[in-house]
């Protein structure tokens, strides 16, 4: 009999501090309005805390969702760019958090599109009888890799995270196709300095980030990578564009949005977006659309989604996901963030006095 991997748990965490386009136009020399109609973005969150405890509390949700605890896991894929820890990774952290004893716990990090290639592995490890369930995060903390004098940057970027339940099943649900690649030619047009074992013990650069940043090239990649790999997996199933109910793509720019869904033959009105309130959150956007198209009622029973999306690398992916027959959480969890005591501007000026000290002396860094 053939197995599935059906999403039974969905739960997201966003942290409470907001950083408007007016904020960010008093630092930089930027506009509410050029932010807004380049990028569709009005707002993002800027975490008082590390990722690991957004990660948590998004596990913990979708865990409760799903009807499971912790000791039930046998699997957790943790999707994420922005490490707090390479050695150890993130998923072992998770893993204790939640009580999953002896679980198998791996990171991956393909930038942006991280949780859907996790979501790629965890299911072909349930559906090949290697585990029968699985956690599938999806989470980022960017604000401390971000170069907050950089106009070109600062204002894309949001802090979040979001995790998912798979479980075996023998219904025909959960991730049915999928599209991966990676224009490995362009993996220069984002490129973060400072950041991973290039820099490690070479004194004062580590840990001192700056962005290498194309964005119209990465704006045409991008939209050549979803689009592509959408009509690839929609291929894989026998599907047109009027077979899907419901597109949740990566959040990096509205207008990148609007020209895959163009190219799907989609209308807007079947296509989710957040980029507005929260940015791009790497690879934790899809996963809090997901969550939050739920929320929202707009994920119908046995429905077609279609999930396309791209990151650094430059990595990039689509995903075909049936639904199963519920969308509604089977129950909740207690579990919040500590109280946030700070603005985002004042986390952010925090990050930028770090950053001067630590650069400033080498001993230190
Ligand atoms: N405020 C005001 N002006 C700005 C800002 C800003 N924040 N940023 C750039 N500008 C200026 C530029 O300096 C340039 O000025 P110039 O004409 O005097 O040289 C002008 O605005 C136009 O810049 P463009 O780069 O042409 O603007 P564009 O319309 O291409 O929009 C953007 C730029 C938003 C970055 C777009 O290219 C984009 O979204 N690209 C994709 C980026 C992306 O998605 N990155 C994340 C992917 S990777 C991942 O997901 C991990």
């Amino acid at each position: 009999m053939t197995t599935y991997a059906a999403i039974t748990g969905w739960g997201k965490c966003l942290p409470p501090a907001v950083l408007s386009n007016h904020d960010l136009a008093g630092m930089l020399e930027t506009s509410d309005e050029w932010i807004t109609s380049r990028t569709g973005i009005r707002e993002r969150r800027v975490s008082h805390v590390p990722m690991a405890d957004m990660a948590h509390v998004a596990a913990e949700r979708a865990l409760a969702c799903a009807g499971v605890s912790g000791r039930d896991i046998e699997l957790i894929v943790f999707g994420t760019c922005s490490f707090e820890d390479q050695v150890p990774n993130m998923a072992s952290g998770l893993q204790q958090r939640i009580g999953a004893d002896g679980c198998a716990a791996m990171d991956v990090n393909t930038a942006c599109t991280s949780f859907l290639y996790g979501l790629s592995t965890a299911t072909a490890l349930i559906r090949g009888g290697v585990v029968r369930n699985a956690l599938v995060v999806g989470a980022e903390i960017i604000s401390p890799y971000m170069d907050w004098t950089d106009r070109n940057v600062a204002v894309l970027f949001g802090d979040g995270a979001a995790a998912v339940v798979l479980q075996a099943s023998e219904g025909e649900q959960g991730l049915l196709a999928e599209k991966l690649g990676c224009f490995g030619d362009a993996r220069e047009i984002l490129r973060i300095h400072g950041m991973g074992g290039a820099y490690a013990n070479q004194g004062r650069l580590y840990g001192i980030t700056s962005w290498q940043f194309e964005g119209q090239e990465i704006f045409k990649r991008a939209v050549l990578g979803m689009s592509e790999a959408s009509a690839a997996a929609l291929a894989k199933r026998d599907l047109t564009a009027d077979d899907i109910q419901l597109v949740v793509p990566h959040q990096a720019n509205l207008r990148i949005i609007e020209a895959v869904a163009k190219r799907a033959g989609i209308p807007m009105e079947r296509v989710f977006t957040n980029v507005q309130r929260y940015g791009n959150m790497s690879s934790a956007t899809v996963p809090v659309g997901l969550c939050e198209a739920l929320e929202e009622g707009r994920v119908p029973k046995g429905g077609w989604l279609l999930l396309p999306a791209f990151g650094g690398g430059l990595t990039f992916c689509a995903h075909l996901i049936r639904w199963g027959d519920r969308v509604t959480p089977l129950g909740t969890a207690e579990i919040e963030l500590p109280p946030c005591d700070r603005t985002a501007v004042e986390l952010i000026h925090e990050v930028a006095a770090r950053k001067v000290t630590r650069a400033a002396d080498p001993v230190t860094s």
